[in-house]
């Protein structure tokens, strides 16, 4: 099948490849770019550890050809983190709270939750559990996630109250 030329930013980088069509974006981000923080958990849509954000929503990757991401701005949990490699609050305080197990979900969970707070930065608990209700964790029970990303909330909040 001839392959296609793309063109998108990633984590702030230019990006230009030949895709064949038939290639899902997670493909394209972990086997084309070694972007492997964006997890495969399922082949049905629904775990949500391959969430990426792009052009301001948060996307499973799976879902959607890397083709259909021409033109695109990603971010993946590779980007989350600051220039200089400090954590962004939110995974510090997935850290701090125990928001993770095994990990397998932390990408995705992360991810979400970054565009949750962009989105929303003052979200209530039931708005939070709606917010990562397309990402599964099989480990944690949820609860301590839920308080990570209103701990998050709230140091982002403050930071930003600071700034200003
Ligand atoms: Fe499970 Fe994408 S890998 S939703
Ligand atoms: Fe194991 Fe969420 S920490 S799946």
């Amino acid at each position: 099948m001839s392959k296609q030329h793309v063109k998108m930013t990633v984590n702030g980088k230019p990006v230009e490849a030949l895709v064949e069509p038939r290639t899902l974006l997670i493909h394209f981000l972990r086997e084309d770019l070694s972007l492997t923080g964006p997890h495969i958990g399922c082949d049905t849509t629904h775990c949500g550890a391959c969430t990426v954000d792009l052009d301001g929503k948060s996307v499973k990757s799976c879902t959607m050809f890397a083709v259909q991401a021409d033109g695109a701005e990603i971010t993946t949990i590779e980007g989350i983190a600051h220039p200089d490699g400090t954590l962004h609050a939110i995974q510090e305080a997935f850290r701090q709270y125990h928001g993770l197990q095994c990990g397998f979900c932390t990408p995705g969970m992360i991810t979400r939750a970054y565009r949750l707070l962009q989105d929303n930065p003052n979200p209530t608990e039931a708005e939070i559990r709606h917010g990562i209700s397309g990402n599964l964790c099989r480990c944690t029970g949820y609860q301590n996630i839920v308080r990570a990303i209103q701990a998050a909330a709230q140091e982002l909040s403050a930071a930003k109250e600071a700034a200003e």
